[in-house]
């Protein structure tokens, strides 16, 4: 006789078993973590930024996403742009940053804030970009990072905790941008706020500030940062941080995979640049294409009200018509990359832009400029920046030029030529 009241019972007790350990590795985590990070954007859309490849833009970022996503499977991909995202002074900001938002949002980026982005404000960031989250720690408005759980399984206080993972975005002042809080101390009470396992630091710092932090926290998984246009062609290993200078205008891509090992957190970090070879997402080429139409036409009605709106006491008449009688002069200048600033704007997309032309042309805007001139400027920084309009010379004669921070510092600003010092720069485009 058989009884088939404990032999049930004992069936019923394996398939229960066998829920709970199926749901249990329903509950496992990913172990690993990849971050496709980019930086100091800008809001450039399209591959620019260099003298030689043009790179970056967002139709190859958006490629590389999906296929960082393809490859890596079950383990989540998470975008981050690690600071400056965002234009703060091209005209047609709104609409560029508008495209820029719009894509990290699609996304689901993590966003850093730069000291660059402060000077947009936070609401109007937000505002760019609604569903994108913006770090930065130090800042009581912004959260100053995430943490991640990462290998393990479970639920709450049941079953292997895996490892925390905290990721914090550090930002310090840039040359002629917002003021931000010294990072090491930000990062030191960050720390104490939110222990974890292991820290990566994302954002906007100098090497100095690098190296600061990771000889007082040796332990850091990685650090990966912007400032200016310092790179690092392949990923450092300082002790066991790697460190990582990704580069600006967006043209350079960094995958940092992290993974939890059971032991311990392993990185892996690799790099490359967003050049011709990088494939462009078709989609996104094309609303980017639509997009910079728009911007296009907002530079060129910026500029058409400029045209004749600055009056001149004299006239313009050019740097080639000073070569006959300062040969030298002109020698040294047409050598120098005053001679070739309009053209340089070109790599930016900024040649129709009055804020970008301010700097980077002569006599913008003049009502005295030659007849031949088609465009409301003469192109690159010409004679006639330093010395003023050269009509009716040599008769009347002309500003002598002073080599200072006063003359040279109207376009030598800390933001846009950090570097500059005054006798060192005179060195380089000296002439009498
Ligand atoms: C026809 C010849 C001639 C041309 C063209 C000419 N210059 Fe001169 N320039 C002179 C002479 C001569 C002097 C010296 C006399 C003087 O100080 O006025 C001079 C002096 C100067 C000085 C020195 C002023 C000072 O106070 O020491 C500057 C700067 C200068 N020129 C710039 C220019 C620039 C810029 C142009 C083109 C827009 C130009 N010159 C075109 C002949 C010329
Ligand atoms: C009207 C704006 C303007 C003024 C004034 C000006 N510069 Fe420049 N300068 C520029 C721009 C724009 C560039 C970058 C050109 C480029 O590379 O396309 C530049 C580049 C230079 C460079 C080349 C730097 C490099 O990376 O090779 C030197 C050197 C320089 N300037 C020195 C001076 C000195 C010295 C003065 C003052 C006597 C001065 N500039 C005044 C706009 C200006
Ligand atoms: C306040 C003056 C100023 C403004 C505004 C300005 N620039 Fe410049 N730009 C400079 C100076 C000065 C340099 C040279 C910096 C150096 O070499 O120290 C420069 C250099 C450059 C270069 C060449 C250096 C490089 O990165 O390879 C590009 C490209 C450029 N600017 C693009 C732009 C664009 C685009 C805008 C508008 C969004 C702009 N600039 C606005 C002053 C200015
Ligand atoms: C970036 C600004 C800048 C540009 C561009 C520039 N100069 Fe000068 N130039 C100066 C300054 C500053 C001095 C005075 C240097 C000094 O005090 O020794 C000077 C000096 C001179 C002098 C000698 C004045 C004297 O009496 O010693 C002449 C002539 C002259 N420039 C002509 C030119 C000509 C011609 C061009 C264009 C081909 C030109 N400069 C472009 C800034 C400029």
């Amino acid at each position: 006789m058989v009884k088939w009241k404990p032999l049930l019972s004992l069936i019923a007790m394996v398939a229960g078993l066998a829920i709970v350990v199926g749901a249990l590795m329903l509950l496992r985590r990913p172990s690993a973590v990849t971050f496709v990070i980019t930086s100091d954007t800008e809001g450039l859309l399209i591959p620019c930024g260099c003298r030689t490849v043009p790179a970056g833009g967002l139709a190859r970022r958006q490629a590389l996403l999906d296929n960082v996503r393809r490859t890596a499977k079950e383990n989540p991909v998470i975008p981050v742009e690690l600071a400056n995202g965002f234009s703060t002074r091209a005209t047609a900001r709104e609409l560029l940053n508008k495209e820029v938002g719009d894509y990290f949002s699609r996304n689901g980026y993590l966003v850093g804030v730069g000291g660059y982005d402060l000077e947009l404000g936070i609401e109007k960031l937000r505002a760019l970009s609604a569903k994108s989250r913006f770090f930065l720690a130090g800042q009581k408005s912004l959260e100053p990072g995430e943490s991640l759980r990462l290998g393990g399984w479970g639920l709450g206080a049941i079953g292997d905790k895996g490892a925390l993972l905290r990721v914090v975005f550090l930002s310090q002042t840039p040359p002629g941008g917002a003021t931000l809080p010294d990072p090491l101390e930000t990062f030191r009470e960050e720390r104490k706020k939110h222990p974890a396992d292991g820290f990566v630091i994302f954002g906007s710092i100098a090497p100095e500030t690098v190296a600061a932090l990771h000889a007082e926290f040796p332990d850091l998984i990685a650090v990966v940062a912007t400032w200016q246009a310092d790179v690092t062609t392949m990923p450092q290993r300082a002790g066991d941080t790697w460190v990582v200078f990704n580069g600006d205008k967006g043209r350079r891509y960094t995958n940092l995979e992290i993974r939890w090992n059971g032991r311990r957190f392993e990185a892996w970090p690799e790099g490359g640049y967003l050049g011709p070879e990088a494939p462009s997402d078709p989609a996104v080429q094309a609303e980017v294409q639509k997009v910079l139409d728009q911007a296009r036409a907002i530079d060129q009605s910026a500029l058409d009200k400029l045209r004749g709106a600055v009056k001149s006491a004299r006239s313009y008449v050019g740097s080639a018509a000073c070569a006959s009688c300062h040969q030298d002069a002109h020698k040294s200048w047409s050598l120098s990359r005053h001679a070739k600033a309009y053209e340089d704007l070109k790599i930016d997309h900024g040649e129709m832009d009055p804020v970008c032309l301010a700097c980077h042309v002569t006599g913008l805007g003049s009502d005295s400029l030659p007849a031949s001139e088609k465009l409301p400027f003469i192109q690159g920084v010409g004679c006639e920046a330093c010395h003023g309009p050269g009509g009716g010379h040599p008769k009347a004669p002309m500003e002598k030029g002073e080599v200072s921070a006063a003359v040279c510092g109207r376009c030598h600003t800390q933001r846009d030529s950090p570097m500059f010092n005054a006798e060192g720069y005179w060195k380089l485009i000296g002439h009498k």
